[in-house]
């Protein structure tokens, strides 16, 4: 029989629009690949892009890797963040830094950084593609896609 799990994960990058994006397609779709029901969401430290679609670089590399991610609105963490998920997971060390900041007593959400959940990266930052070229972006891609990979094991277990 199909096992059921029910988690939430909110990625977190700094501006919403390149990394955090492509991390919750990725999660997304390694979730439908293993029938697995995860509520993905992503947001970033700043405000700096509220509301705005993905970076059109960010949306390329994911359309190359058959997603859409178009409908994406990027949008600022708050602290009910730490009690609405099970995971927030940070791409980079300063993302997790300021999350730490940011986390109210209350909290009840795991924090950690994406590649500690793949083997041998563990403490390692997703490099942040947008002052960049295209192809730092496949870089990201195959970091989030890894990421994802290891999360949803975590969460199947
Ligand atoms: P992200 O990338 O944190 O992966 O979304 C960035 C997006 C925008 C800026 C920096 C990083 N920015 O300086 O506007």
């Amino acid at each position: 029989m199909k096992k059921i799990v029910t988690k939430s994960v909110l990625f977190v990058c700094l501006g919403n629009i390149c990394r955090s994006p492509l991390a919750e397609a990725a999660l997304r779709a390694e979730a439908a690949r293993r029938g697995l029901e995860i509520e993905v969401d992503s947001a970033g430290t700043s405000d700096w892009h509220i509301g705005k679609a993905p970076d059109p670089r960010a949306q390329a590399v994911a359309l190359r890797n058959g997603v859409d991610i178009s409908s994406y609105g990027a949008r600022q963490v708050c602290a009910a963040d730490f009690t609405r998920f099970d995971h927030i997971i940070a791409l980079d060390t300063n993302n997790y830094a300021d999350l730490e900041a940011l986390r109210p007593d209350d909290a009840t959400a795991e924090l950690s950084l994406l590649l500690d959940h793949v083997p041998g990266r563990a403490g390692q930052p997703v490099a942040d593609p947008y002052y960049g070229d295209d192809a730092g972006f496949d870089i990201t891609w195959a970091e989030v896609t890894e990421g994802a990979k290891g999360l949803a094991e975590l969460i199947s277990r």
